[in-house]
């Protein structure tokens, strides 16, 4: 097998099993994350309908145009979030998605992530915020000890065409800001960097700027090793024009990487 295919068959092993684990009859409202790995689970999805093994008043909420497209495709129902009511109203919890199933480009030891590297981080944030449960599915290659050091093209950064220039200056003069406000853990700087790099992501041959599904534009901040994520999260985000943040700190209650042996592992 390529070694294209054997990173294909990691991803499908991941997607499964993860599906396999949270996705059965009692299920009724399902977010569908973005990117290749996804594919997987809306593919294990297909076979789990064709079994009856689905709740049959499965809602799927889409976080892309990518992700809306799976749903219909496997003959799913396409739900959208802000339609959905809240699951428990009679508790604080404001869910109302039982469980979502997504990609990732990085997870670190505590399940903190990178994602975004399809430009749809803006609406899967949304949906994993409003889920009981984020399950995030990869291949090993994405499983890391500290964000920064395996995924290379830097935190996606959605952000408003009125400003990206304004806004990328911001975000290149973000070192000393990282220990003079504080939010760094008090003896060292949340990054290694002390010169971020944001770039505009171009779409392919430089036809001109990625426009994401909102309209907007995306800048890659490379910050080196990330080790304070909320801290760096909350930093981007304070920048006015940025929409959101390509930093998932604390959401993910369980992560499936796929081996390229074959074998999975799973941390929570
Ligand atoms: C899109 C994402 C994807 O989930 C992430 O980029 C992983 O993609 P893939 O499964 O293709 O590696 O965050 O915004």
């Amino acid at each position: 097998m390529s070694s294209a295919n054997i990173i294909e068959q990691a991803k499908r092993s991941a997607a499964f099993a993860a599906v396999d684990k949270h996705v059965d009859s009692t299920v009724r409202v399902l977010g569908i994350g973005s990117g290749s790995t996804v594919v997987y689970a809306a593919e294990r999805l297909v076979q789990l309908k064709k079994e009856g093994k689905l709740n049959p008043d499965l809602l799927c909420v889409p976080t892309s145009f990518q992700s809306k497209q799976l749903i219909v495709e496997a003959g799913l129902r396409a739900a959208d979030l802000d339609d959905l009511p809240v699951l428990d109203p009679e508790s604080a919890d404001f869910s109302s998605i039982d469980v979502t199933i997504d990609g990732a480009d990085e997870v670190d030891a505590k399940l903190n992530a990178i994602k975004g590297g399809g430009g749809a981080h803006l609406r899967e944030k949304l949906v994993a915020n409003a889920s009981r449960k984020l399950v995030l599915i990869a291949d090993s290659r994405k499983d890391s000890e500290t964000l920064g050091t395996k995924w290379d093209k830097g935190i996606p950064v959605e952000v408003s065409p009125l400003a990206w220039r304004t806004i990328k200056r911001q975000l290149e003069r973000m070192a000393p800001l990282s220990r003079a406000h504080g939010l760094a853990k008090a003896e060292s700087a949340a990054f290694s960097f002390d010169h971020p790099q944001a770039v505009l992501r171009q779409a392919v041959r430089k036809a001109g700027p990625v426009v994401t599904d909102n309209g907007n534009f995306i800048l890659d901040v490379s910050v080196g090793s990330i080790y304070d994520p909320l801290a760096v999260e909350q930093l981007i985000k304070m920048v006015p024009g940025v929409i959101e943040v390509g930093i998932f700190s604390g959401m993910a209650k369980e992560a499936w990487f796929g081996n390229e042996d074959g074998s999975i592992v799973c941390r929570e």
